[in-house]
């Protein structure tokens, strides 16, 4: 019996890429998953249903079970009939995958309102809008849940060009750590993943020869691991997966100097030369490809 027997799962757009490796993925395991994708192009225009119908097709064709869903995560009303598709198809839901994402890169000087808004209105607010409707269902049922949520090391970290997108992913990583909180005492638990796998998000920055080395289904085995009980005590984290690598990204706290707090305020001057004393010991920054 697979590990995920008997759980619903939602991956947001799972019509290609990333998503699909994940639907697979957690259907290999025994979960039946609704696939959603609005089926557009990597710049969020347009729409279809082939995308969603074939990984369905690919889900049925291995033996498991899977409906497919054409709607926006950008809607507040699609958020929710995803959420009702997976009720009324498969009696429940346990785990949402916030996967889908589009790209218009720009350099700052450069990005128009349009091009910020509509990434920031994909990932962010289309995380928050399926969470909400996922959130009250995974509570009315009272029996925990998952929620994984894509970022990306552009958000953790940075990454040239992509304003619009790394303010999106970090605030989904912001987001996640809030919810993990949150969904604690309920049993439900929200990890962040950055991903890094060959697509057709990533194939013009990516080389050809990469394809193979980050294929997509390298990283799904870490998602379907936290959707496991094994992972139930697994909140809060944040996940660097690609090409094989596990990598788990965390904070180091490097206390800069302190003093009495019912003394006076540092002066600007303490301040600079407690800077100065430490700055050997700060740590570097990270570059994206590191993690
Ligand atoms: P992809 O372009 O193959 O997949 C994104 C999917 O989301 C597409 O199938 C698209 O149709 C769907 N989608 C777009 N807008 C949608 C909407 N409003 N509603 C529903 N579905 C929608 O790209 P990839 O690489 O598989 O990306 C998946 C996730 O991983 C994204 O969130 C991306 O930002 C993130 N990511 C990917 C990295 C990589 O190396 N491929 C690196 C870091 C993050």
């Amino acid at each position: 019996m697979g590990k995920l027997y008997g759980k619903v799962a939602i991956v947001t757009g799972a019509g290609g890429g990333l998503g699909r490796a994940h639907a697979l993925g957690l259907a290999a395991e025994g979960a039946k998953v609704v696939v959603n994708d609005l089926g557009g192009k990597r710049d969020g225009s347009g729409e279809g249903h082939s995308m969603a119908d074939g990984v369905v097709a690919e889900i049925k064709a291995a033996g498991g079970q899977a409906v497919a869903h054409y709607g926006s995560v950008t809607s507040e009303a699609d958020a929710a009939d995803m959420v009702a598709t997976a009720v009324k198809t498969f009696g429940r839901l346990d785990i949402l995958i916030n996967n889908a994402g589009i790209l218009r890169d720009r350099t700052f000087k450069k990005m128009t309102h349009e091009e910020w808004d509509a990434v920031i209105n994909v990932h962010l607010r289309g995380t928050y809008l399926v969470t909400r409707a996922a959130w009250d269902q995974m509570l009315a049922q009272g029996q925990g849940g998952r929620v994984i949520n894509t970022s990306s090391t552009s958000g953790l970290i940075g990454n040239f060009g992509q304003a619009n997108y790394g303010a999106a992913k970090a605030g989904i990583a912001g987001f996640t750590r809030v919810l993990a909180l949150e969904g604690m005492k309920a049993g439900i638990t929200v990890n962040t993943l950055a991903p890094a796998a060959f697509s057709r998000m990533t194939e013009d920055i990516m080389q050809e020869g990469q394809a193979e080395r980050f294929a997509p289904d390298k990283v799904s085995p870490v998602v379907v691991w936290l959707c496991t009980d094994e992972a139930k005590d697994v909140n809060g984290r944040q996940f660097c997966v690609g090409g094989n690598r596990i990598s788990l990204l965390s904070w180091q706290v490097l206390v800069i100097g302190e003093h009495n707090p019912k003394a006076a305020p540092w002066t600007v001057d303490e301040v600079d030369a407690a800077m100065k004393a430490t700055r050997e010991q700060w740590p570097r920054l990270l570059k994206p490809m590191e993690v």
